[in-house]
């Protein structure tokens, strides 16, 4: 019987997006004589049924465009902004999948995503997602599509950092995305050849960063490049989140789990708390900082060629394991193939830099700072 697959791209976009909705679409149309139906703008396209046509030419030509020709959000389907209130829209969704007789709800994007797919199985729905995000954070795959690419971005850009601050004898401190994993700032960091590099897994000194660039100074090298995490934190801050964070989730009552909510939200994260390193570092170092945050040009423009393939690898084995009836799982990559994960082991974990990865031996081995001691 000829199968019905809706497709939808959630959370924030990224590079691969489209390469992979061209895999599903060019698989299951071309391979397995299914029908296809894209939805706009994540689960709220498909809540609100605003659908687009996938079987005539659009998907021809996508591959190398990034950003996602679906259109995507953040919203979630157990809590979706209606009329000012937080709406449990499952039920809805539902009955749209069902007029339109589909057998699978395809779901690209990360964590996020594979938990509000999930929590759709309960209203009867048979889901499978596709890990994309540039954080590169999503459980039980090897990695996911558009990290590469962020990666290639940050890279070049620590690269052309690296001219004007030998040529002004200052510090950069170049802030790269990630949330609250350091896979894109430790990697970009390493093959851009920065010589600082903090990430939200290792909680820093500044004393200890100021020195490492003092270091080099005496040594000759009057510039630094310093690449930091929008997630990282000073060991002092990591300790607040960590006691606010408990406090959170122990309290029973409300005034004291607001009033550490408030401490939580007091704590610098993302830009400010970049401009406040460079500007600590200016004082301690004595030398001129400037600061460059990369924000949103690590998600544009076209992917690189590994994350269409990969983006190509999973999209097709995604239309394959459909064909078989494999549901409930997310497509993860896994070597040079791709292989089912059931949702239940990939939602609720986040994949951060363990502390023992190669890439932070590799980059203590050739002294980079890493904000917790002296290499
Ligand atoms: O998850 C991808 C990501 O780019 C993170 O690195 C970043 O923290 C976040 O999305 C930014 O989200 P938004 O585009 O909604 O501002």
């Amino acid at each position: 019987m000829t199968k019905t697959i809706g497709i939808l791209t959630a959370g924030g976009d990224s590079p691969g997006l489209n390469a992979a909705i061209r895999g599903v679409g060019k698989a299951a149309l071309g391979t397995y004589n299914m029908h296809l139906v894209g939805f706009r703008d994540g689960f709220r396209g498909l809540l609100q049924d605003r659908t687009i046509s996938l079987s005539g030419g659009e998907l021809s030509g996508i591959l190398t465009v990034g950003g996602t020709i679906l259109g995507t959000s953040r919203d979630k389907p157990s809590s979706m902004p209606i009329g000012g209130q937080q709406m449990d829209m499952r039920n809805a969704m539902a009955e749209v999948y069902h007029k339109h007789h589909l057998d699978v709800l395809v779901c690209l994007g990360g964590g996020g995503t594979a938990k509000n797919a999930y929590s759709l199985i309960e209203n009867g729905l048979n889901v499978i997602t596709l890990p994309k995000t540039i954080d590169n954070d999503v459980a039980m795959t090897d990695v996911t599509f558009g990290f590469d690419t962020a990666l290639g971005i940050a890279t070049e850009a620590i690269d052309r950092l690296h001219s004007t601050a030998h040529s002004h004898h200052r510090i950069i401190v170049v802030e790269i995305m990630g949330h609250n994993a350091g896979w894109l700032a430790l990697g970009a960091g390493v093959s851009g050849g920065a010589d600082v590099i903090l990430i939200p897994e290792i909680p820093y000194d500044v004393e200890i960063v100021a020195e490492a660039i003092r270091r080099r100074s005496r040594r000759g090298s009057r510039f630094s490049i310093v690449a930091v995490s929008e997630g990282a934190l000073s060991i002092n801050d990591a300790q607040l989140q960590a006691e606010a964070r408990e406090v959170i989730e122990a309290a029973d009552d409300k005034k004291e789990r607001k009033k550490a909510k408030a401490r939580l939200a007091e704590i610098q994260t993302g830009a400010s708390n970049t401009l406040q390193l460079s500007q600590q570092l200016e004082g301690l170092t004595g030398l001129e900082s400037r600061v460059t945050i990369l924000g949103h040009l690590q998600r544009g423009g076209t992917p690189s060629a590994a994350d269409r393939l990969l983006a190509t690898r999973l999209g097709t084995a995604c239309a394959r394991f459909i064909h078989e009836g494999t549901y409930g799982v997310m497509v993860a990559a896994r070597g040079d193939g791709a292989e089912a994960v059931p949702l239940e082991k990939v939602i609720g974990k986040r994949k951060v830099v363990p502390l023992d990865h190669p890439w932070i031996h590799s980059a203590r081995d050739i002294q980079v700072c890493l904000g917790d001691r002296l290499e």
